[in-house]
């Protein structure tokens, strides 16, 4: 079974991303073959830096190997190192309707808020596409938010197989050179909120980082947005965002006892705040380290990409071999 993935190197990355992404694919790592992979060329869509994307790229990958990631389990590489995805995406925008796009929510939301498209953001699922088909992914493990991307990501291969292999049967999916993937939607991890009590994200500066320094982090949690309940009254837990990050470390029984607590009253926010960074530190201490030791020794990291972007490369190949033939290309 392949599993593929991609994050964009958009901004560090944070306990949302780790909470609702990661994690799983360090998970899944052991049930199957895991390619994970740096989405540089999506992040242009955003970053126009060449330093800031450099950075962020790299940081990414030490993110990915400081949580876990095993590169001897997993493939872990840039996604612009394989230039058969570029290749393949044009291929694929040449059978995607106009329409499909057009419906795309990352067009639609910055076209609505008056954001001017460029043709990049247009293309941002068929790039996506092609990352996804050009590996024969079986599953591909993401946030809700990816979800639509997915369904077109299935579209755009049917309509590639059907206009391209006489014996592809859409019902079954078989006899076509393109593997329709099966989307692996993580609908179970709550959205993460962040400091202001909003979703999570790079884009609203509402952070925790994963790898920020102790003090930042410390600042950051101490910073979460609480209502104004005194220290000795009773809290409800159900609408204090300090306690939804907590369920996300603490143990059953450990929660429970926080759950008492604020129900009870007489424990002050500040007070659960600092069990939400020592969780913290616990959860992500080890990886921290690691982090650290990582960072200064970059060499070691470009050449597991390296690596990575051979192994990705031998199967693109591959599959771009098949694709090359069926358009006559080839
Ligand atoms: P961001 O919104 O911070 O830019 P991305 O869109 O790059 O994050 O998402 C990378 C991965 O992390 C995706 O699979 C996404 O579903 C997940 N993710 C991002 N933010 C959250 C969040 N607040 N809660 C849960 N999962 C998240
Ligand atoms: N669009 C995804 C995100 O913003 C990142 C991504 C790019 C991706 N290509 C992918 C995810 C292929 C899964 C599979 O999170």
């Amino acid at each position: 079974m392949r599993i593929l993935s991609g994050v964009q190197p958009s901004g560090k990355l944070h306990i949302g991303n780790y909470f609702g992404a990661i994690r799983q694919f360090v998970e899944l790592q052991h049930k199957g073959h895991g390619l994970y992979f740096i989405a540089d060329l999506h992040a242009l869509t955003t970053i126009r830096e060449a330093d800031k994307l450099r950075e962020l790229s790299l940081d990414v990958a030490l993110n990915f190997l400081a949580l876990g990631l095993d590169p001897e389990k997993a493939t872990l590489f840039r996604q612009s190192d394989i230039p058969e995805v570029t290749e393949l995406s044009w291929i694929l925008s040449t059978v995607t309707p106009m329409g499909l796009l057009e419906r795309a929510h990352s067009f639609k939301d910055k076209t609505a808020r008056g954001i001017s498209a460029d043709h990049g953001l247009f293309a941002y699922p068929v790039l996506m596409a092609a990352d996804i088909l050009a590996y024969h992914s079986d599953v591909v493990p993401v946030g809700k938010d990816q979800k639509q991307h997915l369904e077109i990501t299935r579209d755009i291969a049917v309509k590639f197989n059907q206009t391209y292999c006489k014996d592809f049967d859409p019902q079954t999916g078989e006899g076509g050179v393109l593997k329709l993937p099966d989307p692996h939607i993580l609908e179970d991890t709550a959205v993460v909120p962040g400091v202001d009590g909003q979703k999570m994200s790079k884009s609203y500066n509402n952070t925790i980082e994963l790898f920020a320094p102790e003090k930042a982090v410390k600042k950051g949690i101490m910073g979460i947005k609480t209502d104004s309940t005194p220290l000795e009254e009773p809290k409800n837990p159900d609408t204090c965002t300090v306690f939804a990050l907590l369920k996300l470390f603490a143990k059953a029984d450990q929660l429970d006892e926080i759950r008492a607590l604020y129900v009870k009253g007489g424990v002050g926010y500040g007070d659960f705040k600092k069990r939400l960074f020592d969780h913290f530190m616990d959860t992500f201490g080890e990886a921290r380290r690691r982090y650290d030791e990582l960072s200064s020794n970059e060499d070691y990291v470009q050449e597991v990409l390296k690596k990575g972007a051979s192994k990705a490369r031998e199967i693109a190949n591959d599959v771009m071999d098949q694709v090359r033939r069926a358009t006559g290309l080839k």
